[in-house]
């Protein structure tokens, strides 16, 4: 299973299609936000105190093509923390970095079914970091991060999600000073993982600068920019410039598609049927590979950490737009020989 294929990964053919017309992606989008704007389902995360003092009402989409082409509506260029939406990108850049024969040995890519921050996943697990998308796994990732320096290995992780939204990504300094006032679990979490061997630099250097990338700021905007710059092979399409090698982008989506909802991503890739990674602050980026991405953001969550407009525009879009991954059509064939109809 984990051998080696026996031909270049780059020449492989790809499995996906197109988005609609612009016109008709800009129509399902405004009728998608008018549909959710009012619902009010959710509580606004607090564990974070700065992200407890964020307008509930917020709430802004964009879709972006992987030709670049983009359409949005509402609060898209309101900016907030990317919180473990950063995940799935600095597992991007490690995991193009080391290769990803090594983070699958060194952080694994199974889903652990528990909450984001559970700490029962590590104990219950031999393996102890089960994937990239929950905090024990997340935080590997980044120890993993090269870099001589912390400062160094920060420059690495803000200039490389910036390349992914093709624009300088910033932190917040409140939301970033808030979090580490109070992460004492994480914090907990990275020692732990240490004593099992499974953080690849100092703990507390380490639960630093996943703080700070949790603390990037972004719009939904942003976040249709990154998620279109994984499904086009890594290329960002509307700067041109690359952010990660092709294969990279098919094994983070795999990640995502299996755990980017933590424990609800069953359910996710159930009703809506592509890869998605949500993140307490209320952004979500879900991505339909080979078309483009839609990053929306709406500060209310379920009981999972995860936005519940959020999630409604995205299984709304899914369907509308075509992106589920396991959809298909009748060919029109009624057997292998018959004529088609
Ligand atoms: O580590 C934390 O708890 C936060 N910085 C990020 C958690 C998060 O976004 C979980 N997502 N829904």
């Amino acid at each position: 299973m984990h051998e080696s294929l026996p031909f270049d990964e780059t020449d492989v053919r790809v499995s996906t299609g197109q988005l609609p017309s612009l016109l008709e992606v800009e129509q399902f989008l405004h009728e998608a936000y008018v549909h959710y704007r009012d619902d009010d389902g959710g509580a606004v995360a607090d564990y974070i105190p700065a992200l407890a003092e964020v307008d509930p009402s917020l709430f802004g989409a964009c879709i972006t093509g992987a030709a670049g082409l983009f359409t949005e509506v509402g609060d898209a260029h309101h900016p907030f923390s990317i919180q473990s939406v950063s995940k799935a990108f600095v597992f991007a850049l490690v995991c193009d970095a080391l290769g990803h024969m090594e983070v699958l040995d060194k952080v694994g890519v199974n889903g652990t079914g528990l909450p984001f921050n559970s700490v029962m996943a590590i104990e219950l697990n031999d393996d102890r970091t089960m994937n990239p998308m929950v905090n024990a796994g997340a935080m590997a990732t980044t120890s993993l991060v090269p870099g001589e320096t912390v400062e160094a290995k920060w420059a690495y992780v803000q200039d490389g999600l910036s390349r992914f939204a093709g624009r300088r990504l910033e932190v917040d300094e409140d939301v970033y000073a808030s979090e580490t006032a109070t992460n004492l679990r994480n914090q907990g979490i990275a020692h732990l993982l240490d004593g099992y061997g499974r953080m690849y630099a100092d703990p507390d250097e380490s639960t630093d600068i996943y703080t700070r990338q949790c603390s990037l700021l972004v719009t939904a905007h942003d976040l249709a920019v990154m998620g279109a710059t994984l499904a086009n092979g890594g290329i960002n399409p509307v700067t041109g410039e690359r952010a990660v090698s092709t294969p990279t982008c098919k094994r983070v989506l795999a990640v995502l598609a299996t755990a980017g909802l933590y424990e609800r991503s069953g359910e996710w890739l159930y009703e809506i049927g592509i890869p998605g990674k949500s993140g307490v602050s209320g952004g979500i980026v879900a991505i339909a590979p080979g078309k483009g991405a839609i990053g929306v953001f709406s500060p209310k969550l379920d009981e999972a950490g995860n936005s519940v407009r959020g999630q409604k525009l995205v299984k709304n879009l899914s369907q509308r737009l075509g992106l589920n991954l396991f959809a298909s059509a009748p060919t029109g064939f009624t057997g292998a020989l018959a004529e088609p109809n």
